[in-house]
Order: C-alpha cells, then sequence, then structure tokens
C-alpha cells in the first residue's frame, strides 16, 4: 500500500537518524527544542551542499566574492536594521490547553488545507487577507481570520484565543565579564547585516566595481515562537546569502536575473520541475521593491526555501544614518547619456536560503524505498538517489572475502582514492548487505575486491541507482568516479 505523505517524512527523519545524518541536540537530556545536530554522514551532506552554493555564487563568478563575518555584531547594527523594533512573529495561546502558536501559521496552515481540498479560490482569498493583515502589523485583523476561517487549537480543540501579540525573535546575551555595565548583544538573526556593514571594506580592498556580490554561509539564530517539522524552522540554523549590489535602476533587471539564476541552481539537482515554484509577494515589506520565495513541494506542502528580495537602498542607508559613515560608491563608468555617475548608495538584490532547509528537501527528494520482490522472493531496499557531487561518501570498498590478501589490495585502492574522493572501507557482512548498506547512505559506488583482482588488476564497480556492475581496471577508477561527482554536472 502507498504510504501517505505524513508516513514517508517520518521514515525520513528515522532514517536520518538511524543513519548519523542528524541527531536531536542534547538527546541524553530529553534533547532541547528545534536544536540538531548534524552526524557523520549529515554534516559531509552539508558540506557538500555548502560547497554547490559556494562554487556556483563565488567561485563560478569573477564579480562575486566571499566572506566569514562575526556572529557578534554591535548592538545598533541591529537597531539600524529594525530587527531590534520589528523583527517579531505574531503569537496566540489557545486558552484551555495554553498552547502558543504563530498566528501566521495557523492561517498558513490553513491555506494549504484549502489548496489541498480545491478550494483555490478560498485559499488565495484568504492568503492575500494574511498578507495585508501582517504588512499593515494589523494583529486584531489576524485574530478576525483566525475566528472567520474557524481554526481551532489542534490540541485542545476549542476556538479559545487570546488576542494576537509581537513577540522578537532575537536571542540576547551579555557581552565582556561585568554583569554591571555589560553591553546586551544579539545572536545574529540573519546573516545579511555582517555583509552590509562590510560593504566598503570589501569593495575597497577587493577593488570591486559594481554591480558585484559578497555571499557569506553562517549561523543565524531564531527565537521561533514554534519550532516543528523537524530541521525546517529551528532555533539555530545556518543561511547562505549573497547580497548582489547594483546601479540604482537596474534593481528590477538584477532581480528577474538572480530569481532565474537561483532556481536553475534548485533545478540542476535533478529535482522534477513541478516541485518547485515562486510564490511572489503582492504586500511587501517597506524596505523592499520586489520579493518572491522560491518554495519546494515538502511533504506537508509547498514551503519557502530560499527568498529572493529587492531590498532598495534601505540598510546601507540605515547603517549610514546610525553610524554616521558614509556607505557610498564612486561610480566613474558612463550611464546612457554619457556622464559619470558619481557617489550613490547602491540598491541591494539579496538571496537568501536556508541550509538546513535545502539539506531538508535533499534527503527528501533522495529518500526510496524500492520494492525488488520477484516471484521466488520478498525483497526491497532503501536508497537515498543523492546527486553524485554531494553524496557523503563517494565510493565504498570492500573485499570479497576477509582473506587471501584481498583486503590488503582494497586498502591499497582507497589509499590511492582517498585523496580525491570521500572513500569508505568495508569488510563486514555479505556483499548484498554491505551494498544495501551503502545504498541507503546514497553511495554512488561500490568497488569489490575479489580474487581476479589479485590477477588481472581489475575490479568490479557497482552503480548505485541502477545496482547495474561493471568490470573495469583499477587503473579507471579515479577517471570514472572523477567523471560522475565533478561539479561540472551541475554547474557547466
Ligand atoms: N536576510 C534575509 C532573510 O533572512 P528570511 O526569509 O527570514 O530572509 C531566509 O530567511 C531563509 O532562511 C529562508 O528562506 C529559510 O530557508 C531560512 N530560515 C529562516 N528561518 C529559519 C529557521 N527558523 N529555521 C531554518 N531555516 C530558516
Amino acid at each position: 500500500m502507498a504510504k501517505t505523505n505524513d508516513e514517508q517524512f517520518k521514515n525520513v527523519i528515522s532514517h536520518a537518524k538511524e543513519y548519523g545524518f542528524v541527531f536531536q541536540s542534547s538527546e541524553i537530556y530529553d534533547g532541547l527544542s528545534a536544536v540538531y545536530d548534524y552526524g557523520q554522514l549529515g554534516s559531509e551532506l552539508k558540506n557538500n551542499i555548502k560547497a554547490y552554493w559556494w562554487k556556483a555564487m563565488v567561485q563560478m563568478h569573477e564579480n562575486i566574492v566571499g566572506i566569514d563575518s562575526a556572529i557578534f555584531m554591535h548592538p545598533k547594527v541591529w537597531k539600524a536594521s529594525g530587527h531590534v523594533d520589528g523583527f517579531n512573529d505574531p503569537m496566540i495561546d489557545n486558552k484551555d490547553s495554553k498552547k502558543r502558536y504563530r498566528a501566521d501559521q495557523l492561517l498558513e496552515d490553513k491555506i494549504t488545507k484549502y489548496e489541498k481540498e480545491g478550494k483555490t479560490d478560498k485559499a488565495a482569498k484568504l492568503q492575500s487577507d494574511m498578507d495585508a493583515a501582517l504588512t499593515g502589523e494589523n494583529l486584531s485583523e489576524l485574530k478576525n481570520l483566525i475566528e472567520e476561517h474557524g481554526i481551532a487549537c489542534p490540541i485542545s480543540g476549542t476556538k479559545n484565543w487570546t488576542d494576537v501579540r509581537q513577540f522578537n525573535l532575537m536571542f540576547s546575551t551579555q557581552f565582556g565579564a561585568m554583569a554591571e555595565g555589560s553591553d546586551e548583544v544579539y545572536l545574529r538573526p540573519e546573516t545579511a547585516q555582517g555583509i552590509f556593514v562590510n560593504f566598503l571594506n570589501v569593495q575597497k580592498s577587493g577593488r570591486m566595481k559594481i554591480p558585484f556580490g559578497i555571499a557569506q554561509i553562517g549561523k543565524a539564530f531564531r527565537n521561533e515562537v514554534i519550532a516543528r517539522q523537524f530541521i525546517m524552522r529551528m532555533r539555530e540554523f545556518e543561511q547562505m546569502e549573497m547580497q548582489f549590489f547594483v546601479r540604482p535602476g537596474e534593481d528590477k533587471k538584477w532581480f528577474d536575473y538572480w530569481k532565474i539564476a537561483r532556481l536553475k541552481w534548485h533545478q540542476a539537482l535533478g529535482t522534477p520541475e513541478n516541485k518547485y515554484r515562486f510564490h511572489d509577494h503582492v504586500k511587501l515589506a517597506h524596505y523592499a521593491n520586489a520579493a518572491t520565495d522560491i518554495e519546494f513541494e515538502f511533504p506537508f506542502g509547498f514551503k519557502e526555501v530560499e527568498g529572493i528580495h529587492s531590498r532598495t537602498d534601505f540598510d546601507l542607508k540605515q547603517h549610514e544614518q546610525f553610524s554616521g559613515k558614509k556607505m557610498q560608491y564612486f561610480d566613474n563608468d558612463l550611464n546612457e547619456e554619457g556622464k559619470p555617475f558619481g557617489n550613490y548608495v547602491p540598491y541591494v538584490i539579496e538571496t537568501s536560503i536556508g541550509l538546513d532547509r535545502m539539506f531538508l528537501l535533499t534527503l527528501i527528494n533522495a529518500f526510496e524505498e524500492q520494492d525488488l520482490s520477484t516471484e521466488e522472493k520478498q525483497d526491497s531496499r532503501t536508497l537515498l538517489r543523492l546527486h553524485p557531487a554531494l553524496a557523503p561518501i563517494k565510493v565504498a570498498i570492500f573485499p570479497l572475502t576477509k582473506k587471501d590478501g584481498l583486503p590488503e589490495k582494497a586498502k591499497e585502492i582507497m589509499d590511492t582514492l582517498k585523496f580525491d574522493f570521500n572513500c569508505m572501507y568495508e569488510e563486514k557482512d555479505a556483499i548484498g548487505k554491505r551494498y544495501r548498506r551503502q545504498d541507503a547512505i546514497g553511495t554512488p559506488f561500490c568497488v569489490t575486491v575479489d580474487h581476479q583482482s589479485l590477477e588481472d588488476n581489475t575490479v568490479t564497480i557497482r552503480h548505485r541507482d541502477s545496482m547495474e556492475q561493471e568490470r573495469v581496471a583499477i587503473a579507471d577508477l579515479e577517471k570514472i568516479i572523477a567523471n560522475k561527482v565533478s561539479w561540472k554536472n551541475l554547474l557547466a
């Protein structure tokens, strides 16, 4: 019987734990809500996703450079960016269950439910009413919408709600050893501000000419009102962000460019096209003149993975005002009228993707439970169809048996391949069992060393997806594997 989305998602979560991809943080103390640790294979997969992004965004662009700014920043940064006053989520409590919810999340769940029921008009209307209430920070309207659409608490089942209130999402801590006189600092809620404050440092030291971009990957922290769906909404997570600085007036062109470029980056991984969609924002934040989300169809509905935002000159101007330092660029190129542009504050197009959401998307996409039963016997395998470039282990090397010099030969092969590829050596269990273990962690190649290998320096190489095996010369292994795991397959 076909599994429901819910069952499949549960299977992905337990698979992630069983094979060392993701663990609950501090599990032996019953965990810390919405905080997760990446295990031995999870950290490899995460690193490969980062590398794919960094290659595509930084190394493939002559006009984009990468930085690594500190998590702690001067407290005024967050005043200037608007986070101290405005980085809030609207929350609502159910008086009977005493459970707290994000008002917009309750409404979004209702929208997803309407969509699933085919009530697309109702879903669209609720979406636009909600967007209007959020943009206008109209908290009483949010409560009206919850009541109007008959939303009940999933725990108590009642509609006995408090008023909607704002809740600031930033974590704060004390800076300096002295309790008295020490300053309150924040754990950054986005990596972007580390880029904005370094805009001129990078531009001048790197002699960057507009248009150019600054990218970074790093941790961000948000005290989410509710956190759920595994690593979808976490309190500590990672972002991969890029700010692209452009001439005023060229922002629309570059917004369209990055929208397409970013979707292409996702699709290159081979994800079916209908799994992605854009969600263009109709109501915009006060500093944005265009914004869109790239959404992926998770088992719990279409949800945002990445945002592309045209942020105007808002952030740089705010930092000019709060720091008293000029954030301007001298453009000595000519405009269409043949005049130098002179000084201006650049406009910014931002691409911002959650690394953990991308990780979850990648696992969900790759996870497959295959029925291999024949008339003679029942059989199945669990498979991660990861793109070879992202797979945590590229090649597993097995001696057919533990004797006759086969382990030594297998290790010899491993010693030549391990410089270029993450390899795993395994000699325990029957060969079929070893293949299945590698299928379950997404290893694209298994190399088996047998007695013939000792005579003619050939091995069998087994391909994960097709399960086909071929006999190849040991001397050719490096080329065969390199060809499949190369970033060229994704980026060329
Ligand atoms: N600088 C813009 C910015 O931070 P955002 O839409 O708030 O924009 C960007 O966040 C991306 O970060 C989201 O698309 C999502 O993938 C990821 N993200 C945001 N909050 C998250 C959370 N609590 N847990 C995991 N990922 C999150």
